[in-house]
């Protein structure tokens, strides 16, 4: 039976992840992933798209000190954007939650284990209608749904990863370091690998937030449930339960949490 989910869940459930565990992404399902890529739509057939894996981490440290000075200089444009006109306060804790993760990406993010460069090949064939100028929109549109098709396959596989374009301040130096044309355009840059922590489902709690709601009730026990019932990603099956007791544990708790055992019976007083 396949693992795998349907293409609506995982359009629900694609969300930006940039949060990686170190576990690699095997060969295997990296040529699924592009694959997917390739069934792409492209203007004239003309499937301009060009994929370059980087799992080396010299080139994975190159491209990342570049994507992190990019990543601060827009972040400080950002800062001085808000302070000239602050966004409404209902969209704060939204807004400071994604910066903060993308912050946390630009800092970590050749700990991916695999980034992927989706590039452009020009098409010096492609003819002009006279007197009319070609729209960059129309070449790009070769190639991004190439791009979602990788999103959309790397979710259903149960792996994460975020569209980025922050690298594009440092394309040329990037480009130079790989060997890859001048004429070539790097269109995106994902990060892919297995997501930390496991928060896909729409509905999902992490095992952190779970003892954070524990604390806020004020109960005197928790009792968890369904912990070990599925998989969220390639994530050990006992690892959310594990996680769970650590962060009681850490937070002094641990003698409230009662994880049940099978055919023990427990009496709460
Ligand atoms: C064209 C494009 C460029 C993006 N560039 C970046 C980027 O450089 N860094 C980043 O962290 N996220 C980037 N994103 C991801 C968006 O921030 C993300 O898709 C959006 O916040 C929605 O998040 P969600 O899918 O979790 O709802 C980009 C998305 C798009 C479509």
């Amino acid at each position: 039976m396949s693992s795998e989910i349907g293409v609506f869940e995982a359009m629900y459930q694609l969300r930006a992840m940039r949060r990686f565990k170190p576990d690699p992404v095997p060969d295997e399902l990296m040529w699924k992933i592009l694959e997917a890529g390739t069934k792409a739509p492209s203007g004239s057939n003309s499937q301009v798209w060009r994929f370059i894996v980087v799992r080396d981490g010299d080139g994975k440290r190159f491209i990342q000190e570049r994507y992190k000075r990019a990543w601060d200089l827009y972040a400080q444009a950002n800062l001085e954007a808000a302070a000239k006109n602050p966004p409404p306060a209902e969209e704060l804790g939204p807004r400071l939650r994604m910066a903060r993760a993308a912050a946390e990406l630009a800092e970590h993010l050749h700990e991916a284990p695999v980034l992927l460069l989706v590039c452009m090949v020009p098409r010096a064939d492609l003819p002009t209608v006279e007197g009319r100028r070609r729209s960059p929109a129309g070449l790009y549109a070769s190639v991004f749904p190439a791009v979602q098709n990788i999103l959309l396959a790397v979710r259903a596989l149960g792996l994460g990863s975020v569209l980025t374009t922050l690298h594009l301040l440092y394309e040329d130096e990037i480009k130079e370091r790989l060997g890859i044309p001048a004429e070539v355009d790097t269109v995106a840059l994902l990060p892919i690998g297995a997501y930390h922590p496991d928060s896909f489902r729409r509905v999902h709690t992490s095992p952190e937030d779970a003892v954070q709601g524990f604390l806020d009730l004020g109960a005197r026990w928790m009792v968890p449930m369904h912990y070990g019932t599925f998989r969220l990603s390639y994530e050990p099956v006992d690892e959310p339960v594990e996680r769970l007791k650590a962060d009681a544990k850490r937070r002094g708790i641990e003698r409230k949490i009662c994880v049940l055992e099978e055919g023990v019976t427990k009496f709460f007083e």
